[in-house]
């Protein structure tokens, strides 16, 4: 049998219908992102994380007695319980804040096991798993955080905070102080842009868990897996590390042609589904670009935006969310090892409505594979083995 041709694009299934999702829809004119029917640009300009994560985990964008109700409800579940504090202090501060968050929900899943009643009542099974997509929302930063200062200072810090928001809930526990109303505000709208991505490799894998019945918390544990790597989530963090190479755009521009001229992916750039440019980017663009200046490193942002040019003259080619959301993220004083685990603090709002989706459709998923490999071959026992 003759091996299949490698397909020239280093994305495997690129553009392959898997399924149907009512959740969201990516770069169906090249260029644009709905969240159920909503589109991102208004979503980020315009609400809150909270309402969109009430629009992805429960259905609707709420109302404004549905939305105060929605903000207690997340505030009410950032405490974590003793065995999953005692798990985390167990975790070394070398460790990724990626492990830390796989561990922390699969963890929380031993302690607030979601009870699946096997012959699979869809309709009951999902009530369970809003609560449960809830909760992990509103206790991640909790985890992280928790973890990330018993890690380095041995304090036990307190996770139970009364912000309104999980971005001024995030900032106060990893700063330790209250955070300013723009740092608030950019992560939240940072939040929104992350929350949904539809058949992305993450939400893929949660689906698939979800697919075979499986619990909730094993949906997203594997997500956070899948999400880890510099493909996909990690780009953040490799993005980063670019832009502090470079003292000044003129340096970076150099660089640049000489790693593109050499055939080198520039993390950051291009995408599996957008053709024409990336939504979200105008939107963490312009947030960078005022962090930037108003924390004092105006050069930080200008070397990302001379990059975005290289880029486009060259390979002709744009920024992805993850380009300017680094320099957003440094700006905010996040450790870098965190962007990442912010990145899944958000999509699990995403993550969740599949998850939710996929239990309705009730439906495994099991695709084919191409062969590749020998055929025929005549066993040779083992002592006759060479
Ligand atoms: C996202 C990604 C996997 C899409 O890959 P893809 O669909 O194969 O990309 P394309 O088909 O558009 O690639 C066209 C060409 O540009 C190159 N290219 C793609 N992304 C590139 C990048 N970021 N930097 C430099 N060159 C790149 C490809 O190698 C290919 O070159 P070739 O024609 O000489 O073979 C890829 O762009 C990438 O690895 N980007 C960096 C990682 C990243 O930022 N991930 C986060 C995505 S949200």
């Amino acid at each position: 049998m003759e091996n299949a041709k490698p397909a020239k694009k280093s994305v495997a299934l690129s553009g392959v219908v898997a399924g149907n999702t009512a959740v969201c829809t990516v770069g169906r004119a090249g260029n644009d992102l709905h969240y159920r029917g909503y589109d991102i640009t208004d979503l980020a300009r315009q609400a809150s994380f909270e309402e969109v994560a009430h629009l992805l985990v429960h259905e609707r964008l709420p109302t404004a007695a549905e939305l105060a109700a929605y903000r207690l409800r997340l505030q009410a579940g950032r405490g974590l319980p003793a065995p999953l504090r005692a798990v985390l202090e167990q975790i070394p501060a070398t460790a990724h804040p990626m492990d830390v968050l796989r561990t922390g929900v699969s963890a929380l899943g031993t302690i607030e096991s979601e009870r699946l009643s096997g012959s699979g009542g869809a309709l009951e099974q999902v009530a369970g798993a809003r609560a449960i997509a809830d909760r992990l929302i509103a206790c991640q930063p909790s985890m992280l955080l928790y973890w990330h200062h018993f890690a380095t200072t041995g304090r036990r810090i307190t996770v139970e905070t009364d912000d309104p928001t999980l971005a001024a809930h995030f900032l106060r526990l990893l700063h330790q102080r209250e955070p300013a109303a723009a740092h608030v505000r950019a992560l939240d709208q940072a939040l929104i842009l992350y929350a949904e991505h539809e058949f992305n490799a993450s939400t893929f894998t949660a689906r698939v868990i979800a697919g075979t019945g499986s619990d909730f918390y094993s949906a997203v544990t594997g997500a956070i897996g899948a999400l880890r790597g510099p493909k996909h989530g990690g780009a953040n963090e490799v993005a980063l590390e670019i832009a502090l190479r470079y003292r000044t755009p003129g340096e970076a521009e150099a660089d640049i042609r000489a790693r593109v001229a050499r055939k080198e992916i520039v993390i950051g750039f291009g995408h599996p589904v957008y053709t024409i440019a990336d939504p979200r980017n105008p939107i963490i663009k312009e947030i960078a670009r005022k962090l930037c200046a108003d924390g004092g490193n105006p050069d930080l942002f200008a070397v990302g935006e001379r990059i975005e040019g290289v880029m486009a003259e060259l390979k002709k080619m744009f920024p992805n969310l993850d380009w300017y959301s680094a320099p957003a993220f440094h700006m905010l004083g996040v450790p870098t090892a965190m962007f990442t685990p912010i990145f899944v603090i958000a999509r699990t709002a995403g993550w969740s409505a599949h998850v939710i989706e996929q239990r309705l459709d009730g439906k495994i998923i099991r695709p084919a594979a191409n062969y590749t490999g020998p055929e025929n071959r005549p066993f040779v026992p083992l002592g006759q083995r060479p």
